[in-house]
């Protein structure tokens, strides 16, 4: 007899689709088969059995570049996530400048402990690669199971230099860690703004001009040249460019341990919503910037190539309000207005609709994008990501037919807007399941803050990929000189 038993559903997993029952007992799927019986058993006869999402970019909690502190915290960040079928999320924790890692994850775990419904962990974000942070900090971080994080090659107050970026790269590679990077051309972003700020072109719609598809592509193209010179793994987030899916793809036929990421915004949206009346394009304000419709085609397809293994969210929530979007003003200009849009709701209802519905995407890349990619590369991929016997019961039960209309009201994070108000989606997460325990059932919730446990994840998995270190920095070509 299982706790509980989830009958008659379709099981979706990666590379295998079909009706079964799921028995959980413990928190882990027990069981799959059929005329399974639990002390407590529900009929999910057409309905989609998916492994819960798995949420890897997403601001929580989290003070911004320029300072303001996100909308959501970990007990509004998280219950939004798991009303969208997530199970697990992993914002990140952010180092500032002059700030040490162990405060800062002393500062998130107080921030998320108390607070999350559902599973987490954090990336770090780093911004000052001290000696101490690389020979000591970082790799205390990997080794309490933090084994990814996040650097910018943009926004002053963010960024790091070339050498900075190589110190990193060859830390993360010595201690199994992923490097995860927003690339944008910092120069060529600041010569642009400056263009246009002097010639009173101020308005959110000319964010998108100021963060040039080119200034993406080059940054693509350098990180790629200094990862593969190091023989480190990189991973581009938010990847918004053709060009720049391109030089992934190119990099990872090399065979160079390069990922890339993409998310809902570059998919759904486009620069035109930046042009909206009066300070509503400011909603639509994010880093790159929303491109058209020929680069929304380009990403559907690096998606169904492969190039871009990872969907993620890029919440980042500022309220349309002094507090956030509007801390410049009511009619802020671009270069001074919060960067980024909420999306941890809606990443997954929007995939299924707009991508399983209309046939861009299979079912089983949906589990794919939703969650086992990013079960693997992040080091999750022996608990997460599959419902499978001895795997996390972490499920979302999903009504294929659902219909939603979408409205900032009728979703769960602290967010008084959202970019996507108005759409109809079709198919819509409606019980989500977290190590065994409900979370979410039809619309209500049942998870509590705190009920959400810390996952300490495993090394970034480099088996597969060819070693590609530089020749000059090789010690049998270098007159045996160890520069590693
Ligand atoms: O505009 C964005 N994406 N804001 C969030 C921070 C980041 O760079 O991901
Ligand atoms: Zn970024
Ligand atoms: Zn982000």
């Amino acid at each position: 007899m299982f706790d509980l038993v989830l009958k008659g559903g379709t099981v979706v997993n990666t590379g295998s689709m079909g009706v079964a029952d799921v028995a959980i007992a413990g928190g882990k799927i027990a069981a799959l088969g059929q005329a399974l019986r639990g002390r407590e058993e529900r009929d999910v006869s057409g309905k989609l059995v998916f492994p819960g999402g798995i949420e890897t970019h997403c601001h929580i909690a989290q003070e911004s570049a320029t300072g303001a502190m996100t909308a959501d915290d970990y007990r509004t960040g998280s219950i939004s996530a798991a009303f969208g079928g997530n199970t697990t999320f992993v914002p990140f924790a952010a180092q500032h400048r002059g700030q040490a890692i162990p405060e800062v994850l002393e500062t998130y775990d107080a921030r998320a402990a108390p607070n999350a419904v559902i599973d987490y962990s954090y990336h770090l974000i780093v911004t000052d690669p001290t000696e101490a942070a690389l020979s000591r900090d970082l790799p205390a971080a990997f080794a309490r199971g933090i084994t990814s994080f996040k650097v910018f090659l943009t926004y002053d107050k963010m960024i790091v230099s070339d050498q900075q970026f190589l110190d990193i790269l060859v830390m993360a590679r010595a201690h199994g860690g992923l490097t995860m990077v927003h690339a944008e051309n910092n120069a060529m972003i600041a010569w642009m703004t400056r263009r246009l700020v002097e010639r009173g072109y101020t308005a959110p719609r000319h964010h998108a001009a100021s963060h040039p598809a080119a200034a993406e592509v080059e940054a693509v193209r350098r990180g790629i040249a200094l990862a593969s010179f190091v023989e480190a793994p990189l991973l581009f987030v938010h990847i918004s460019t053709d060009a720049g899916a391109r030089a992934i793809a190119t990099a990872r036929m090399a065979g160079h341990a390069i990922l890339g990421e993409t998310c809902p915004q570059y998919l759904f949206l486009t620069a035109d919503d930046l042009n909206r009346p009066g300070a509503e394009g400011a909603k639509y304000i994010c880093s790159p910037p929303l491109r058209d419709d020929a680069t929304q085609t380009d990403l559907w397809r690096h998606l169904h190539a492969g190039t871009l293994e990872l969907y993620s969210s890029d919440h980042a929530p500022y309220r349309f309000d002094a507090g956030g979007k509007l801390s410049a003003g009511p009619n802020p200009p671009f270069h001074r207005t919060a960067n980024g849009m909420p999306g941890i709701e809606l990443r997954l209802p929007l995939l299924f609709s707009e991508g399983v519905r209309t046939g861009r995407i299979s079912l089983e890349r949906f589990v794919a994008l939703s969650a086992a990619n990013a079960a693997r590369i992040f080091g999750m991929a022996d608990r997460k990501g599959a419902i499978a016997p001895g795997y996390d019961a972490d499920i979302a039960v999903w009504d294929p037919e659902k219909r939603v209309t979408v409205t900032a009201a009728g979703l769960h994070d602290a967010m008084d807007y959202t970019p996507f108000e108005g759409r109809v989606l079709t198919g819509w997460p409606v019980t989500v399941i977290n190590r065994g325990r409900v979370v979410v059932d039809d619309g209500a919730l049942k998870g509590q803050p705190g009920d959400g446990v810390f996952v300490a994840r495993n090394p970034f998995d480099a088996r597969g990929f060819l070693p590609t270190r530089a020749a000059e920095l090789s010690p049998e070509r270098n007159f045996g000189a160890e520069l590693l």
